[in-house]
């Protein structure tokens, strides 16, 4: 193992136990929970190992600043420490853990920056506990506005200004304005790079996508009781529309899921009275992206009459198509020797992506799996993965 990879391990593992079930292998840690928090005070601790002040922006979002962090000019990494439910390890740890290391090596390798490095470590990237990705980077630029924010609620009713301590501070133009640049490091998160000979890639685009609501109303009723002819029964709409968004979608070349539901009162011997879906829809087109959802609401309607229920869609969050900036990512392609693919999964990037020159890397996964304790990428990879961070962070700061 090269002494990189040696080194990316001894820090992996200082991390790898946190939040981690021990059941599925896979992580819970919802920002501002425990082990989110755990994970935060480590990299305070890292940072400070490396003489490097953090500060916070009012919005739960961390920065490590090697160098004047009010002297603006600055060139901002990192990714986020927050998981979905038994997510995988590498999902927004891997890019805060290789700007630590690349730090390191840009340090052992003489580089004094000209312009200040940040190591950033943006809260709810995953809209896992409050339900709206990016959070902390919409909070930060402004997309959504603290009074929005700050009333969000996870499941057990506690709202995202109670977790954060106090009422988040929003837009930060001056703060936005520091920065010159944005690189976040990535594990890709399908199979783009699984059978290529190249283990580190730079980023195009993200699809435009979002999570849409339905809720489907019904009549609960006994289950033993009620004649078929007379229920009103909302899983059969639900069920019905999730086939159709599959349908749709496959039809359209888009992706569409519904990986959440609810359903009251959540009974076996009963009919429910409401069901709720979560529709995450994606694509490469905004058009296509427009056209699904409609087309996944007309069905629905449809089949509820049929079923004698009621549906209603509500839009909770929308992320337009992001094109990082060309003249950047052909720069770091060309620096880096390494090929350039869209993603259709979300991040902080993409946020960031309309307020300042963007660009994203990824880093090779073996088992193309993401948001699953069947992440995967190797230490060999993900050292490959610092290396390249450390060239294009020396080649943005110098
Ligand atoms: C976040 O990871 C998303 O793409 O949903
Ligand atoms: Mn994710
Ligand atoms: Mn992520
Ligand atoms: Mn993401």
């Amino acid at each position: 193992m090269s002494d990189l990879a040696a080194r990316f391990r001894k820090l992996w593992d200082e991390i790898a136990p946190i939040g981690r079930d021990a059941g599925s292998g896979g992580y819970l840690r919802y920002s501002l929970t425990e082990p989110e928090l755990r994970l935060r005070d480590w990299f305070r601790d890292q940072a400070e190992q490396r003489g490097m002040p953090v500060t916070e922006d009012g919005n739960g979002n961390l920065f490590a600043w090697w160098g004047d962090p009010e002297a603006g000019d600055a060139v901002l990494t990192g990714s986020h420490f927050d998981s979905v439910p038994h997510g995988g390890a590498y999902d927004g740890p891997l890019g805060i853990v290789s700007a630590l290391l690349a730090v390191d090596e840009l340090r052992d390798a003489g580089v004094t920056p000209v312009r200040p490095l940040a190591v950033g470590a943006f809260v709810e990237e995953e809209g896992a506990r409050f339900g709206v990705p990016c959070l902390g980077s919409r909070l930060l630029t402004g997309a959504l506005p603290a009074e929005r924010a700050a009333v969000l609620r996870d499941a057990d009713g506690v709202s995202f200004a109670e977790a954060l301590g106090g009422a988040p501070a929003g837009a930060r133009p001056e703060l936005l304005g520091r920065f010159r640049s944005f690189v976040e490091l990535h594990v890709e998160q399908g199979r783009a790079l699984a059978d290529t000979p190249d283990a580190v890639a730079v980023a195009s685009a993200i699809w435009p996508h979002g999570r849409w609501r339905f809720d489907f109303a019904g009549e609960g009723n006994h289950a033993g009781t009620t004649r078929m002819a007379d229920r009103r029964d909302p899983m059969l709409t639900y069920a019905f529309t999730v086939l159709a968004a599959n349908k749709e979608a496959r039809l359209r070349g888009a992706h569409a899921t519904v990986g959440r539901v609810s359903v009251e009162p959540n009974a076996t011997n009963a009919i429910p009275s409401r069901v709720t879906g979560w529709l995450d829809a994606r694509a490469a087109e905004p058009d296509t992206l427009t056209g699904l959802v409609e087309a996944v609401h007309d069905k629905a309607i449809e089949r509820a009459r049929r079923d004698g229920t009621g549906v209603t869609l509500t839009e909770e969050s929308a992320t337009p198509l992001v094109a990082f900036d060309g003249g950047l990512a052909d720069r770091l392609a060309a620096l880096l020797d390494a090929p350039v693919l869209p993603t259709g999964a979300g991040h902080d990037a993409g946020v960031l992506a309309g307020h300042l020159p963007t660009a994203m890397l990824f880093v090779r996964n073996p088992t193309g799996v993401s948001h699953s304790p069947a992440e995967s990428a190797t230490d060999v990879d993900c050292a490959a993965g610092v290396a390249a961070l450390a060239r294009v962070l020396g080649e943005l700061t110098c």
